[in-house]
């Protein structure tokens, strides 16, 4: 029987090499795609050396409007099938109003919102012809709630929210089964950046979870069919109490208010 593979994007560090660590323990063959080809490089190594899988390598930077179609006809030029699609990269980025540099703030729209619509567009028909397929897509607790200060990250997770709900229900009794991960903080290096680490250095232990978790949960979830699962019991509870109006009050006193 051949091997299922999966791809994931943003696999150089956090969720994404911890993705490729359990779906390799899984015996899953894998496509890890970033940047940092040489980081790449060494995990997949690693990979190979710990779990005996097949990996493949393909340096991409996801904010190119070219990117996604590339891939795809490097995966194809491989002959290599994807089962799994993990759409997980991704990035704080240029806030919409205050940073004056459009070509930027394309890219990063592109890299957010288009590239995993990219990749859905160009992969799952594939999936649908063999009747299975998995596509994660690494959202955010930020897509559910909507705050004043926040018109890129929180927005374009609300995007891949709504992308993975209706891909879901449209895929239903196909054999393709589409989440939305929402995760709450996750120790990675997402928050290396300095204005970052300060809010996390700030913020109280107990709201942080380890990418190990993060990512067996959303495993799971995938496999039971869910259309969007928010990861860990604290952030379930914290979300539908940060949609309420107390919910909103709460934020504000911790300096961030909701809009309405
Ligand atoms: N950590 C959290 O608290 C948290 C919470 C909710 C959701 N998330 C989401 O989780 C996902 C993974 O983030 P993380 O926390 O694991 O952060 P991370 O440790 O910083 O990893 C981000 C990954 O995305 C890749 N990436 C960034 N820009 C890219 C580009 N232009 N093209 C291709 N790959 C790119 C990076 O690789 P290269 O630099 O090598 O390209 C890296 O592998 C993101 O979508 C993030 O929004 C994170």
């Amino acid at each position: 029987m051949t091997r299922q593979r999966a791809l994931i994007t943003g696999a150089s560090a956090g969720l994404g090499a911890e993705f490729a660590h359990q779906l390799a323990g899984l015996g899953k063959d894998l496509i890890l795609v970033a940047r940092r080809e040489d980081v790449l490089q060494k995990l997949a190594q690693s990979l190979v050396d710990e779990f005996e899988v097949e990996v493949d390598v393909i340096p991409a930077d996801l904010s190119l409007d070219v990117a996604t179609s590339k891939l795809f006809a490097d995966v194809q030029g491989r002959g290599l099938e994807v089962d799994y699609l993990i759409n997980n990269a991704g990035a704080f980025g240029p806030d919409l109003l205050d940073d004056r540099d459009w070509p930027a703030q394309q890219r990063y729209i592109e890299l957010m919102m288009t590239s995993v619509a990219g990749m859905c567009h160009h992969f799952i028909p594939a999936m649908v012809d063999r009747r299975f397929g998995r596509v994660l897509n690494v959202a955010s607790v930020a897509g559910h709630v909507s705050l004043a200060g926040d018109t890129s990250y929180g927005p374009s997770k609300a995007y891949l929210i709504a992308l993975s709900k209706g891909l879901a229900a449209t895929l239903r009794g196909s054999g393709v089964k589409v989440l939305a991960l929402c995760p709450g903080f996750t120790h990675t290096e997402f928050h290396d950046p300095e204005e970052l680490a300060k809010m996390k250095r700030k913020s109280p232990s107990f709201l942080w979870y380890d990418a190990d978790v993060v990512v067996r949960e959303g495993l799971a979830a995938l496999e039971k069919g869910k259309p969007v699962h928010i990861s860990g019991r604290l952030y379930r509870l914290l979300v539908p109490v940060l949609k309420t109006r107390p919910g909103s009050w709460l934020m504000a006193r911790f300096g961030v208010k909701r809009e309405y």
